[in-house]
């Protein structure tokens, strides 16, 4: 089992299998960056995958595929297929931009993925493109419809932010409750990539919005998940992501893992260390040693909470958010 200098055990890992995105989202990756990680740079899929069963070894039992968009690459459903021959019923999810998912929702669901998040930020056609910087609705909402078709678990994910799409959060809340599914909304996260004039929502506020078309009771958390939930009389919940909180991370139990095979113990910090050496000579021992050493590592908190200046430099589109 893998327990950090806090006590919490680390049984979940965020894979994100590219940086690359084919959205330009504004709170992520306003601008495409300066220079994408060469190809010959990434991890293949069999490398990816022997670091994993380390990791299922040492105690994790969910994993979680995210990009940039995993969609991009490649057989991604054979990735998820390798996994899930390894280990059954490990948890295995993926968060995706949703704009390829159509064709590709039966593939993953036949490959041995449970469940699926995708990002649904507007029902606007036009607040859609300004969010994505391009005309995406069409293919996100098809996404949906797909995955919630071939039978995948679907969650959404919205980010509020004010002038922008804050006036749909009744919207997309009906929007998913129509179809069962789960909507959770995130707070903005800051960080030095995003567009400068993005105006989050925090969760005080999205409540007391919520609050006047709907009656809703506190819920509390759900196990290790970081959503707050909160339940409707007629028993839809619905979720909020609040980084800002003072408590989100105290029942953290995720570490992530980037395409070029460097371990993150935590979101906000740009602290990491690599596998991939390892990895690649077929050294297990020591790749082993660095997922303890980074687990060990992990810090107390973000510094979301904190009110200071800093802001986290850590790109979300290398970590998957
Ligand atoms: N703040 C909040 N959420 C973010 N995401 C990406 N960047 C941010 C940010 N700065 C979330 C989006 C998307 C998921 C991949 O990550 O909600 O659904
Ligand atoms: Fe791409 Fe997701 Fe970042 Fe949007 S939030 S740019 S979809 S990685």
């Amino acid at each position: 089992m893998l327990i950090d200098s806090y006590d919490r055990v680390v049984d979940y890992i965020r894979v994100s299998v590219t940086e690359r995105c084919n959205f330009r989202c504004q709170y992520c990756m306003p601008e495409k960056p300066f220079s994408w990680v060469p190809k010959e740079n990434l991890l293949s899929f069999e490398d990816l995958f022997e670091f994993l069963k380390i990791a299922i070894d040492e105690g994790v039992k969910k994993i979680r595929i995210t990009g940039g968009e995993p969609l991009l690459r490649e057989d991604l459903d054979k990735f998820i297929k390798m996994i899930y021959d390894y280990k059954s019923d490990i948890d295995l999810a993926m968060t995706t931009n949703g704009y390829l998912l159509k064709d590709a929702a039966q593939k993953l669901k036949d490959a041995g993925l449970s469940r699926i998040n995708i990002s649904v930020d507007s029902l606007k056609p036009e607040i859609a493109q300004k969010i994505a910087g391009k005309d995406v609705l069409k293919n996100v909402l098809e996404g949906v419809e797909e995955a919630l078709k071939v039978g995948l678990h679907v969650k959404i994910n919205m980010v509020p932010m004010k002038g922008m799409n804050a006036d749909e959060i009744v919207d997309i809340l009906e929007y998913c409750k129509e179809r069962n599914m789960t909507i959770r909304f995130i707070e903005y996260m800051e960080n030095s990539h995003a567009s400068a004039d993005i105006k989050g929502m925090k969760s005080a506020e999205l409540l007391a919005h919520i609050k006047e078309h709907y009656e809703f009771s506190d819920e509390g958390f759900d196990g290790h998940s970081p959503s707050h939930y909160f339940k409707m009389p007629d028993g839809y919940k619905f979720g909020l992501i609040e980084p800002y909180e003072d408590d989100f991370c105290k029942k953290c139990n995720r570490i992530r893992l980037t395409a070029e095979g460097y371990l993150i113990p935590c979101l906000y910090f740009d602290e990491a260390m690599s596998i991939k050496d390892f990895i690649q000579r077929g050294d297990i021992k020591n790749a082993a040693l660095v997922l303890k050493e980074v687990v060990r590592t992990k810090p107390e908190k973000n510094r979301w909470s904190e009110s200071s200046d800093e802001v986290s430099t850590r790109a979300f589109y290398e970590t998957g958010g």
